[in-house]
């Protein structure tokens, strides 16, 4: 249970009561997915507020080790009876997620109270490790993608636009029963696809141009996130021989996914390959980053990062290259780390395809 993982957490640090405030982390603590929710994580007990809006539905769901308070006009005073139900005097915070404002207010309603950020982003932490029924979620979200991308290279041709094609995907992941697209779609043709988070525009798609589509749906809470660079009619020869460096690249990463590899050394095979092939200043962001109720979570696998990977952990190997005014080429991919190595969960052909 994450509320359990969490308690055995703050407890090693003493942090109780804890107020959470990231309301990803609230879904993932308790169900919860509605815009006004708060935790308070106490020695004693587990506090959910929220206002008359989600009262039903938050007593309909919330465990039996959570106490149900009504936010009335003030949530300063909600967190006033919790913190005296727990006889407490300080209260530890989520400082990536509460705003200068909140706090400040807090401050001031909440005279007495020793206001203290958590030391690590806790809950965030606990989010790496992926259960079993999320893994589910993951691979069923992963197989939706990749069946957008078999309805892509079926549908997209010469003339659409790149807005044409992105209103195609949030459609089919609407109709595949997904809440939308996890991101908004990057549906990038030529010199677009130079810049890696270019927003599609009315720009139509042409002959001899690549085209770098970056999509995912948001399934149950949970996302995917996948990139495949196609080439429209024909491949102009240097971004043919720049796919098969970003294949490359991708490969040796996910050749050397494995629970207990540093996501700095993960990081450095694509990196590596790519500089020796001579596009080392073409290929300037990370090689990909942890994925589930959030696209962009922990780990971030980047040059700097001293993390080791873990059995269960979801991920994204994403290299690139960019080439200004021609245009750039990435695969992107979801994996599953095991102990003996991955299991890459996004199963659409990393082959170069001409459509
Ligand atoms: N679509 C954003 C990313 O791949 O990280
Ligand atoms: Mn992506
Ligand atoms: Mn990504």
């Amino acid at each position: 249970m994450p509320i359990s993982k969490l308690k055995r957490k703050l407890k090693e640090k003493d942090e109780f009561p804890c107020l959470i405030t990231d309301l990803k982390n609230i879904k993932y603590l308790t169900g919860f997915s509605g815009s006004n929710g708060y935790v308070i994580v106490g020695k004693k007990k587990n506090y959910f507020i929220s206002d008359s809006r989600y009262e039903l539905y938050a007593k309909s769901i919330l465990k039996k080790n959570f106490r149900f308070v009504l936010q009335g006009d003030s949530l300063s005073e909600s967190i006033k009876e919790c913190l005296k139900e727990e006889g407490a005097k300080t209260l530890f915070l989520e400082s990536h997620d509460l705003s200068l404002q909140q706090f400040l207010i807090l401050k001031k309603k909440l005279r007495g109270v020793k206001m203290v950020p958590l030391e690590e982003d806790c809950v965030n932490s606990i989010r790496m490790i992926k259960t079993d029924d999320e893994i589910d979620i993951l691979r069923r979200a992963a197989k939706i993608t990749d069946d957008c991308v078999t309805h892509l290279t079926k549908l997209v041709k010469a003339g659409m636009t790149e807005l044409d094609v992105a209103t195609e995907i949030e459609y089919f992941y609407r109709k595949r029963g997904c809440s939308g697209c996890s991101f908004d779609s990057i549906v990038a043709s030529g010199p677009g696809a130079a810049m890696p988070h270019y927003m599609p525009g009315k720009k139509k798609i042409k002959k001899g141009e690549c085209l770098l589509i970056d999509m995912g749906c948001t399934l149950e809470g949970y996302n995917s996130d996948l990139t495949r660079t196609f080439f429209i009619d024909s491949v102009d020869v240097k971004l043919n021989g720049i796919y098969n460096t970003v294949k490359e690249a991708q490969q040796m990463a996910l050749d050397a996914v494995k629970a207990g590899i540093t996501t700095r050394k993960l990081d450095g095979v694509a990196r590596n390959h790519i500089a020796e092939s001579g596009y080392g200043d073409c290929y300037n962001h990370g090689l990909g980053h942890g994925l589930g109720l959030d696209v962009h979570e922990l780990p971030a696998l980047k040059r700097d990062g001293d993390l080791k990977l873990k059995n269960n952990m979801v991920i994204t190997i994403e290299p690139g290259i960019y080439i200004p005014d021609l245009g750039g080429v990435r695969i992107e991919d979801m994996v599953l780390v095991t102990r003996t190595g991955c299991e890459v969960m996004t199963k659409s052909s990393r082959e170069l395809i001409v459509i």
